[in-house]
């Protein structure tokens, strides 16, 4: 696939693995991954399986990722990790505002803003995550609730900081439910955030941020995603659980 933006499939690992399981998997996946040289491959483990994942992923194509950090950069703040931290482990990216982090730790787009300025200020590039609950999107409110989250966690970013930001469009419904977006939905949505991303930032800025798609892609779907014009990777969660979906995805992808 030729596209001006390099694609990023990222797989996000959540709550799963342990250390011992997670060696297994990059193990598993370096082979099929050996080759790749048209898309930023990146897995996002728990916290626990960074440090050891980091040095079994050394040399080869696949790049770090953690799932959260904290908006303060170090102190009194009891069970957080400090993006410095994360730096130190060789991660690269960091997932914020995760729409299950939204919902369980009620986290707000203000609080996203802070921790993407927080990854930047760092050197980590954020991962950040917004889409529409099932009931919005039937309410035909799916563009004012992205326009929201948009400008709530991506506006007081620098023109510097938003370039080295990805977006990921991830709608509720999708996730862990087997249902994707149509690749019209996703396109849809994918045009509309650029679009914001022009008034918020400027044209070049929309034109050079990756949006990548999240919500149940699996290998079945991934090509005909990809394959729209403004989604520029995947975020995947299930399916990067096994070696063998998640290599398969990023070969589709391509
Ligand atoms: P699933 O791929 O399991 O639907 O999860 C998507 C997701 O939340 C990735 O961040």
């Amino acid at each position: 696939m030729n596209k001006e933006r390099k694609l990023i499939v990222a797989g996000n690992w959540k709550m799963n693995k342990t250390v011992v399981e997670a060696l297994q998997l990059v193990r598993d996946l370096k082979p099929g991954v050996a080759n790749i040289n048209d898309a930023d491959i990146v897995v996002c483990p728990p916290f626990t399986a960074l440090s050891e994942v980091a040095k079994a992923i050394r040399g080869s194509r696949i790049q770090l990722g953690a799932q959260n950090m904290s908006e303060h950069e170090a102190g009194a703040y009891t069970g957080e990790i400090a993006a410095e931290m994360l730096r130190e482990l060789e991660v690269r990216y960091v997932i914020l505002g995760h729409s299950e982090r939204r919902q369980y730790q009620k986290e707000s787009d203000e609080l996203i803003l802070q921790k993407a300025q927080t990854a930047h200020a760092a050197g980590l590039q954020p991962i950040v995550c917004v889409g529409e609950a099932l009931a919005e999107r039937e309410a035909g409110h799916t563009e004012k609730v992205l326009e929201g989250q948009v400008r709530g966690s991506l506006m007081g970013l620098s023109k510097e900081q938003m370039r080295q930001t990805v977006v990921a469009y991830e709608p509720v419904w999708a996730i862990g439910t087997g249902k994707t977006a149509t690749t019209s939905q996703a396109q849809e949505s994918h045009a509309f955030i650029r679009g914001l991303l022009a008034k918020l930032f400027d044209a070049t800025i929309a034109r050079l941020v990756r949006i990548q798609y999240g919500g149940s892609v699996k290998p079945s779907n991934a090509r005909e995603l990809m394959s729209q014009p403004d989604v520029d990777g995947a975020l995947v969660g299930g399916a990067s659980l096994e070696a063998q979906s998640f290599t398969e995805i990023i070969q589709n992808s391509i």
